[in-house]
């Protein structure tokens, strides 16, 4: 496993993402990816599997303070009001007392920059969230959260076909962690001829290298989801190559603003 070091702490730069795996089949992907090695999970209250992520989490015999746990408050439980008791429902599901990192999902709805903000760090003061994170913002509105509440963590898309070096670049400077979702585009990686090159080259997969060219990247890490144990074994086995300076550079050529995830109902102005 590769770490990324940030604000002093070690991360695991590859997490489990679980959206759109719900009951025994999360249920028995997040035990699995325990017994792989993945040490990070990402969850959300609006992917309605935080209990089957809980049930795994306490029946696998791992040890709670060896995980990196995440889950995300929805738009409509922002509310200063309402935040406290999402989180207290979430954490009930995830039967556990403090998740590593509580993220605004997405900067919509309920969201109030001071009021949210506010609330998200009271989480904190009170031990359960371990640290904080907002996602899906844009530049503008990552330097506003930045000035209310100490955080640790951006989750935004990010893979070959999309260039997020902006907001890479100000994640190293704030020393926050930059967590792509959607890393493998949602399955859009394996249709490209340099990855598939390079693939080859390495004797590795397309998705391996597109995962490599992302957690080996300063303060990156990646969190592919994967409901067939042949992807989660496969997507873990990155650390035993390296891309080259030049290989690196040829998988950024790829970007051509291209996202996967942007529903019209939640994604900021900027997007449209
Ligand atoms: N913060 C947000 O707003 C937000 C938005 C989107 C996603 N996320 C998080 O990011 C995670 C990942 O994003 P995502 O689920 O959108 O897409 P993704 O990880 O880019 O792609 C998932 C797809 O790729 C397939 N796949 C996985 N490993 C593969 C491999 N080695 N070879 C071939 N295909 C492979 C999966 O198939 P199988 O399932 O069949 O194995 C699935 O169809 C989510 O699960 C969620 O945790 C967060």
């Amino acid at each position: 496993m590769t770490y990324q070091t940030v604000q002093g702490e070690d991360v695991p730069a590859l997490g489990l993402g679980t959206w759109q795996i719900t009951g025994e089949d999360c249920y028995e992907a997040v035990r699995d990816a325990l017994e792989i090695g993945y040490r990070h999970i990402d969850t959300a209250q609006v992917y309605e599997n935080e209990d089957d992520v809980g049930r795994a989490l306490a029946d696998a015999g791992v040890d709670r303070d060896d995980v990196f746990l995440v889950t995300k408050v929805w738009p409509s439980n922002l509310a200063p009001e309402n935040l406290p008791r999402s989180v207290e429902r979430s954490l009930d599901k995830l039967q556990t007392d403090y998740v590593d990192l509580l993220y605004v999902h997405w900067p919509s709805g309920d969201f109030e920059m001071n009021g949210t903000m506010e609330a998200l760090r009271a989480q904190q003061d009170e031990g359960r969230a371990h640290r904080l994170g907002v996602s899906n913002f844009t530049p503008d509105l990552l330097e506003a959260a930045l000035d209310r509440a100490p955080l640790f963590a951006l989750q935004v898309e990010y893979h070959p076909f999309l260039d997020q070096r902006e907001l890479i670049g100000m994640c190293r400077r704030h020393d926050l962690l930059f967590t792509s979702y959607s890393p493998l585009a949602r399955g859009a990686v394996l249709e490209s001829d340099l990855l598939d090159t390079l693939a080859e080259a390495h004797g590795k997969h397309p998705a391996q290298v597109a995962l490599r060219w992302q957690v080996q990247q300063d303060h990156v890490a990646a969190i592919p989801k994967a409901s067939s144990e042949e992807h989660r074994r496969s997507n873990f086995d990155l650390f035993d190559f390296e891309l080259s300076p030049e290989e690196m550079d040829a998988i950024f050529e790829l970007a051509r603003g291209e996202r996967v995830v942007a529903p019209d109902s939640l994604a900021p102005a900027a997007w449209q």
